[in-house]
C-alpha cells in the first residue's frame, strides 16, 4: 500500500466531508456532545473546508490510496494572543483517517507534513484538542510527542 499525502484539492472535498462524519460518529461515540447534526456535512463542506483551502493561514491535506481519500487533516496558523508575550502558533483543528486504514502509520505521515508546513511559517509549537475519553487520539498525539498543558473543565447544572 502506497500512501500519498497532499494538499487537498476541489476533487477531494466531499470525500473529506464524508471522512468528518465518520469522525464525528466516532466522537459521538466517546461523547455525545460531540454528536453531529443531520444534514451537516454541506454546511461543513462550504464553511470550512472550501473557505479555508483558500487561505494562505490554512492547511488542508488527504491521505490518497490509489486517489482514494482515506484521511483528512485541517490545520491553521493562529494569531498571537492579546497581552501575552506569546507568539504565532500551528494549531490542528482536525485529524481522521478511515477506519480500516488506522494504526497504519496514515496519521504520522500526515502530522510529519502538518509539521514541516508549520516550521516553513516558521511556527515553532503546534498545539491541539483532544477529549479526555478518546483513547485512540490520546495514544497517537502522546506517541507523536505531544503533552498535556491545559484542562477544559465542565459541569452539568
Ligand atoms: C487518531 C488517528 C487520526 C490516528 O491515525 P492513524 O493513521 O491510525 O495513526 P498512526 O497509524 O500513524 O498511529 C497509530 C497509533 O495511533 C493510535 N491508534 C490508532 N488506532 C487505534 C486504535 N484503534 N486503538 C488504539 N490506538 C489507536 C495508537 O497510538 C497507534 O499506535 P500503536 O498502533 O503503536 O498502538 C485515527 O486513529 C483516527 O482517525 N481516529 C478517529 C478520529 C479521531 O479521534 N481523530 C483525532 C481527533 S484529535
Amino acid at each position: 500500500m502506497t500512501i500519498k499525502i497532499v494538499k487537498a484539492e476541489e476533487k477531494h472535498v466531499t470525500a473529506i466531508g464524508q471522512l468528518w462524519w465518520e469522525a464525528g460518529l466516532f466522537h459521538q461515540n466517546v461523547d455525545p456532545i460531540f454528536t453531529p447534526c443531520e444534514g451537516s456535512i454541506p454546511d461543513f463542506k462550504e464553511n470550512q473546508v472550501r473557505h479555508l483551502m483558500k487561505s494562505e493561514d490554512w492547511l488542508a491535506l488527504v491521505a490518497l490510496d490509489k486517489g482514494r481519500v482515506v484521511g483528512y487533516s485541517l490545520s491553521e496558523i493562529r494569531g498571537s494572543s492579546p497581552g501575552l508575550k506569546r507568539e504565532k502558533y500551528g494549531y490542528i483543528d482536525d485529524m481522521g483517517v478511515t477506519a480500516s486504514y488506522r494504526r497504519k502509520g496514515i496519521g504520522e505521515k500526515m502530522l510529519a507534513e502538518i509539521m514541516k508546513w508549520f516550521k516553513s511559517k516558521d511556527i515553532a509549537r503546534g498545539e491541539l484538542q483532544t477529549t479526555a475519553q478518546n483513547v485512540v487520539a490520546n495514544s497517537f498525539w502522546q506517541k507523536q510527542g505531544f503533552t498535556v498543558y491545559r484542562h477544559t473543565l465542565y459541569k452539568n447544572i
